[in-house]
């Protein structure tokens, strides 16, 4: 390997996705493997944390060797071993943060630690040409997150959620509804063949805040939901969920459209889970094309969790001097800075 050139192991367990990836300059996907936990949790109507653990420590392994087996290449060929070391839950991260020791010890790699979230933001850097600054919406099960990066490598927290995650309230209204876990590509598939004809609420907050909150609308959607089997009134499910996107879809788009103009970016960003709606990819591909902006997307296999972005946004940090010793620790509250 040349000296600019780049080969990373990454590893992510930061939830129910045990992957690991080889990537090549930070752009070059070699591999990609996912373990997914879904069909599990399944059966509980969400994540349980301890499960979660354990299916990462029976996985970890399988993962790695298959990544590197794919991307046919040994651990002598690697520049450095990387691995989401925050935010998620502890039990899981510190699967994949031990793993990742593993193999920085036994073949004497540097470490490189990633956030969580750096790595979906970079996802886009995998099939598209970013230009700074721009702007990052995250939304996923676990973050609403809208971030300014002035330059690679800098993230600026400028909104977030005040409560639920955006993906979390699709999970809850899912459930609700009587739909499988994880639930937002059932309410977005059930919304597709409803109308918005439910008024729910929209939470703008203060004026000039990009914070979002969630809870308000998701308990008006329960409450709707309840009032109406109280009173043995039959309520078009399609319709609660297509009303239910709507506000939500409204309320992303409206803020991260007056981010853009105030942080004057060409570029805007979407990332995590719950950009696989295509709702909302189609509602903020119109609104900034129409602001003259560009919107950038990850294909679907790169919205969810996977550790191919954890490449290469490890490239990024591996770039900038980012090193971890042997006494990392998994950080489930890391913030993104
Ligand atoms: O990024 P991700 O895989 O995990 C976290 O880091 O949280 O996101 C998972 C979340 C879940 O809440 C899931 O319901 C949501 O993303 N999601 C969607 C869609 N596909 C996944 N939400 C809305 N519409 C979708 N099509
Ligand atoms: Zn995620």
């Amino acid at each position: 390997m040349s000296e600019t050139s780049t080969l990373i192991l990454a590893i992510e367990t930061s939830c129910d996705e045990t992957a690991a990836a080889v990537i090549e300059n930070g752009r070059y996907v070699r591999a990609n493997a996912v373990a997914s936990q879904i069909e599990t949790h399944k059966l509980y109507g969400g994540v349980v944390p301890e499960i979660a653990s354990r299916q990462h420590v029976e996985q970890m392994t399988i993962v790695m060797e298959k990544a590197m087996r794919e991307a046919g290449v040994t651990f002598q060929d690697l520049t450095a071993v990387a691995v989401t070391e925050g935010p998620g839950l502890v039990g899981a991260l510190l699967v994949g943060v031990n793993a990742a020791k593993a193999v920085a010890y036994a073949h004497s790699l540097p470490l490189v630690p990633v956030h969580h979230l750096a790595g979906h933001i970079y996802a886009n850097r995998l099939v598209h040409d970013v230009k700074y600054p721009l702007l990052s919406l995250i939304v996923s099960g676990g973050h609403t997150e809208l971030v300014y990066m002035p330059e690679e490598g800098v993230y600026e927290l400028i909104g977030e959620t005040r409560d639920d995650a955006v993906g979390e309230a699709y999970d809850k209204v899912a459930r609700t509804l009587g739909l499988p876990y994880p639930g937002g590509p059932a309410v977005d598939q059930l919304a597709q063949t409803g109308e918005a004809s439910l008024e729910f609420p929209r939470a703008w907050l203060e004026e000039g805040s990009y914070d979002f909150s969630f809870s308000g609308l998701k308990s008006s959607v329960l409450n709707t939901l309840h009032n109406a089997t109280q009173r043995n009134v039959e309520l078009a499910r399609e319709d609660v969920a297509c009303s239910f996107q709507a506000s939500v879809v409204d309320v992303l788009v409206t803020k991260t459209a007056a981010a853009a103009k105030a942080y004057d970016v060409e570029q805007v960003l979407l990332a995590g889970g719950v950009a696989a709606n295509q709702t909302l990819r189609e509602a903020m591909e119109t609104k900034m094309a129409a602001e003259g902006r560009q919107l950038l997307v990850p294909p679907l296999w790169l919205c969810t969790d996977n550790a191919a972005m954890i490449g290469a946004a490890a490239d990024v940090a591996y770039r900038s001097g980012a090193r971890a010793d042997l006494d990392l620790n998994a950080k489930p509250g890391l913030a993104l800075k």
